[in-house]
């Protein structure tokens, strides 16, 4: 691959999935249109939440199998705190359920565990138990599942600016020295692999607030498929998509 001789250190260049053929290492998938698959089914929708967390169960079966080393999934934006108190009810429920029911098939399948975004905001038993979760399945190599809960890029930059400017301004860092790296290494994703993938369903063509920075180099695809249909053949499709994509990072 053509690398201009003065590039500026690329964090977001994946040192594997080039496209191309090769399986990418790391998909992100914005999980969108649980409430209009209810509303089709004449159904609440928290059914549409719950058969969405269905289909997030089937879809990371499907990417360990498929050799994906960490599927990250946009579970709970820091914006959808702005739904009826009723639906974060919801969302909550299943996400305590989903804690408390699926560590240790995550634990037995070899799965590590890993959050993005502030938790901490979230009621101190739902934390506890992420904080218990995490530390169960820290071990484990063979895949991570990364769960994007209250989590807003534009607050995950701001964030890691706000460290890097106290360790600037204690003179722990020169201003000068702050690169691509260094900021990658700020992030909530420092230590998962450069993103390949990022699929959004429902039709939708938006990243809200989702993985901005990582996202610079990833392969974007939207599909109309409502996020509670998607399943295993909607990944493989998904895959096979992203193989056949050519990769250039901005050279020729
Ligand atoms: C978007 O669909 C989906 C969400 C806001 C939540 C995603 C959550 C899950 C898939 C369930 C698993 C989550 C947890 C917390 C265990 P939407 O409601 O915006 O759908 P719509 O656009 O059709 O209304």
């Amino acid at each position: 691959m053509f690398r201009p001789a003065k590039a500026a250190p690329r964090p977001v260049e994946p040192a594997g999935g080039q496209g191309g053929g090769a399986v990418p290492r790391h998909i992100a998938i914005i999980m969108d249109g649980n409430g209009r698959w209810a509303k089709a089914k004449g159904l609440p929708r928290a059914a549409g939440h719950k058969q969405g967390a269905e289909a997030a169960r089937k879809v990371l079966r499907a990417a360990g199998e498929a050799g994906v080393e960490c599927l990250t999934l946009y579970a709970f934006s820091s914006e959808n705190w702005r739904r009826s108190a009723d639906e974060v009810g919801d969302l909550m429920g299943l996400l305590r359920f989903y804690l408390r029911s699926e560590i240790e098939a995550l634990h037995k399948e070899g799965v590590r565990l890993k959050i993005i975004g502030d938790y901490k905001a979230f009621a101190p038993d739902i934390v506890k138990l992420i904080e218990e979760g995490v530390a169960r399945t820290s071990s484990n190599r063979r895949m991570t599942l990364a769960i994007a809960l209250n989590y807003g890029a534009q607050a995950e930059l701001v964030q890691a600016a706000r460290r890097l400017a106290e360790r600037a301004a204690a003179g722990e860092i020169a201003p000068a020295t702050i690169d691509e790296a260094v900021i990658g290494a700020e992030l909530d994703t420092a230590d998962l692999p450069p993103l390949d993938l990022l699929i959004r369903t429902s039709g939708e063509y938006r990243l809200s607030n989702f993985l901005l920075w990582q996202a610079a180099y990833a392969e974007l695809l939207f599909v109309d498929t409502l996020w509670p249909d998607f399943g295993a053949e909607a990944l493989a499709a998904a895959i096979a998509a992203y193989c056949g994509r050519e990769r250039r990072f901005g050279g020729r």
